[in-house]
């Protein structure tokens, strides 16, 4: 029984490379790091602050899916890869801090609101642990970088269920936002926290219908009619 850890080190290798090692049964995959460190291999590197599904510190792919590493015990074989679309550190650590800045935009999206804010931190924020999950299995980050991605959106989508400038809001997700998703709704597939950023998104696209904006995909397709003369 083993699973193999994509490992990577800058400064002694510039390719990452697999390892194995033993399955420590009865453990999470947290617990198996932490057991590899201290007693075959104290070089792994991994993050895991509070060991029950809460900070969001220890997301990495298995086999390809993201996972909380402290929420689920490994089998034979597993691949274990640090998250997707994240500059890698080293081992598992990734550089949160570019997927992170996105939230910028719901930030801005309520801005100088203190009121809402506070309100936010209380009600809005606390269900998301900003694991990363969802944007590590977003496809569209695969083919734009700049893509604003689930959590955001999703963020900015409750902004707007509770009386924020919801016109502010809507404005702000037009560019790299909404109408870029493909609603494949692997962001909600991954979610440990419950949070369904697609049907979110979707309810964004309606809101962003209602301010006046449409699919930008939509307006490129004509059917041969010719728009310019109205109806
Ligand atoms: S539904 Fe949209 S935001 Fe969610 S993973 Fe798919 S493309 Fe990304
Ligand atoms: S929405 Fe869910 S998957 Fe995405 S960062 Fe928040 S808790 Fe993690
Ligand atoms: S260690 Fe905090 S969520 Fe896994």
């Amino acid at each position: 029984m083993k699973i193999t850890i994509k490992r990577f080190d800058r400064r002694k290798e510039p390719q990452s490379i697999d390892m194995n090692y033993p399955i420590f049964e009865g453990l999470t995959l947290l617990e198996n790091f932490i057991k590899i460190k201290t007693t075959i291999d104290p070089t792994l590197v991994f993050n895991g602050i509070c060991r029950s599904g809460v900070c969001g510190s220890c997301s990495v792919m298995v086999n390809g899916k993201t996972t909380l590493a402290c929420s689920y015990k490994p089998k034979d074989g597993d691949h274990i890869e640090p998250l997707n679309y994240h500059e890698v550190k080293r081992d598992l650590i990734v550089d949160k801090s570019k997927a992170h800045s996105t939230l910028e935009t719901s930030r801005a999206a309520i801005h100088g609101d203190v009121i809402v804010e506070n309100f936010l931190k209380v009600t809005v924020q606390s269900d998301c642990i900003l694991c990363d999950s969802c944007f590590a299995s977003c496809p569209v980050m695969a083919v734009n970088e700049n893509f604003l991605g689930p959590f955001a959106l999703s963020r900015v989508y409750k902004y707007t269920t509770i009386g924020s400038d919801s016109k502010t809001s809507i404005d702000a997700i037009q560019q790299n936002g909404v109408w870029d998703c493909t609603l494949c709704g692997e962001c909600t597939l991954a979610c440990p926290q419950g949070i369904d950023p697609k049907m979110d998104i979707m309810n964004l696209r309606s809101r962003s219908v209602q301010s006046g904006y449409m699919d930008p995909n939509m307006q490129n397709m004509n059917f041969g009619l010719d728009f310019t003369q109205g109806f």
